[in-house]
């Protein structure tokens, strides 16, 4: 895996602004349900680690049940559009990259980064051209990771685009890794929302084979979210999680290390998950560690060599369960107290997937 350190700026491409002649990508038939199963709108989501879209290349993908296409520009830019000519809707992504725009295979109309039409050749002078008529997100790349904010209509304004702590901290280095999970994205944030399995289902992993194996939780509000945290038991095993609600959903947690596992300060993961459709999701981690000098070459070094693949067997045995999982897992289930953190967040993404559903519908909330 390709990494660089954290970059100093997030680079951010132009807002698309304008009117939308057609919008499937911001749909406005979506209910409560759908919103839900297909994630949230209205916020920044990682899509894609920028190492996985090539100068030169289009990329397809599939993110919140709609199909994209993300491009670099001439000037290195990413541009994400809907994966969709405005002539009669064959795919962008099949067509020619021609450098600050793309011409679909069909007929040959050109599409800018902003979605607009630039050119008709079939017909030049064609009402279409001028026209911004495939959606386009708004991008940043930061972290080594592509961002893009999905909006809920097509006059939603994105939110400034504002990295999780740890990444934005220069005294932080930071391993990026990517995922893909046949699991809705829901499961995903239940269970890093539920540190207790991280006793259980990785007890014989390098990191979290101490502490004790039953305890009890509280949640403690903070103003940009909740923590979720162990009452008796700190720095030992997976003890606490803290859930941020901010330009984007991340989790942030810290697994103590022993002393052989290098040199630096506390291990922390940074976590979010996208969801591509209904049943399954993009998983995205930052491994991290506050670390400066000589001693952050070597952590980067003793982390290449000895400890990303023992956190791919953990992030291997989290896949395993919850692939596993029933379809209906959180509808058939009996929770405990350990499940406080799993039961809060499932009613605040209810409440907000409701209050999204509403603003399609046009109410007043
Ligand atoms: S469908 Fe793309 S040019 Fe006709
Ligand atoms: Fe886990």
């Amino acid at each position: 895996m390709t990494t660089t350190d954290q970059p100093t700026t997030a680079r951010v491409a132009a807002a698309t602004g304008g009117s939308r002649t057609r919008a499937v990508g911001v749909r406005r038939d979506l209910s409560a349900d759908d919103i839900a199963a297909s994630g949230l709108r209205d916020r920044w989501y990682p899509i894609l680690p920028s190492r996985m879209v090539r100068s030169g290349e289009m990329k397809k993908v599939t993110r919140l049940g709609v199909d994209w296409v993300l491009f670099r520009d001439a000037r290195g830019t990413v541009r994400m559009l809907e994966d969709r000519c405005p002539h009669r809707s064959a795919p962008l992504s099949v067509g020619q990259h021609l450098g600050d725009r793309v011409a679909c295979k069909y007929h040959g109309v050109q599409v800018d980064g902003t979605g607009t039409v630039v050119s008709v050749p079939g017909m030049p002078g064609c009402a279409l051209e001028g026209k911004q008529a495939t959606v386009s997100l708004e991008v940043a790349e930061a972290a080594d990771t592509i961002f893009a904010f999905v909006p809920l209509t097509a006059d939603s304004q994105p939110t400034p685009f504002v990295l999780p702590d740890r990444l934005s901290d220069p005294e932080v280095s930071w391993f990026p890794n990517y995922a893909e999970w046949a699991g809705p994205w829901r499961f995903y944030m239940d269970n890093v929302l539920d540190p207790m399995h991280g006793a259980f289902l990785h007890r014989n992993s390098h990191s979290m084979f101490g502490g004790d194996t039953s305890a009890r939780f509280r949640i403690r509000e903070t103003d940009r979210g909740f923590f979720f945290e162990k009452t008796d038991q700190r720095g030992v095993n997976f003890d606490w999680v803290e859930y941020v609600r901010g330009s984007m959903d991340y989790v942030d947690l810290e697994i103590p290390y022993a002393r052989n596992a290098g040199p630096g300060g506390v291990f922390g993961i940074v976590g979010m998950s996208t969801p591509v459709d209904a049943d399954n999701s993009a998983i995205f981690h930052w491994r991290t560690r506050r670390v400066q000098g000589w001693e952050r070459e070597v952590w980067r070094f003793l982390y290449r060599t000895r400890l990303e693949q023992k956190h791919w067997e953990v992030l291997e045995q989290d896949r395993e369960v919850l692939e596993a999982l029933a379809a209906d897992a959180d509808v058939e289930e009996h929770l405990y107290q350990h499940d406080l953190g799993v039961s809060r967040i499932r009613r605040i993404y209810r409440a907000d997937a409701k209050q999204q559903a509403a603003v399609l519908a046009g109410d007043r909330v």
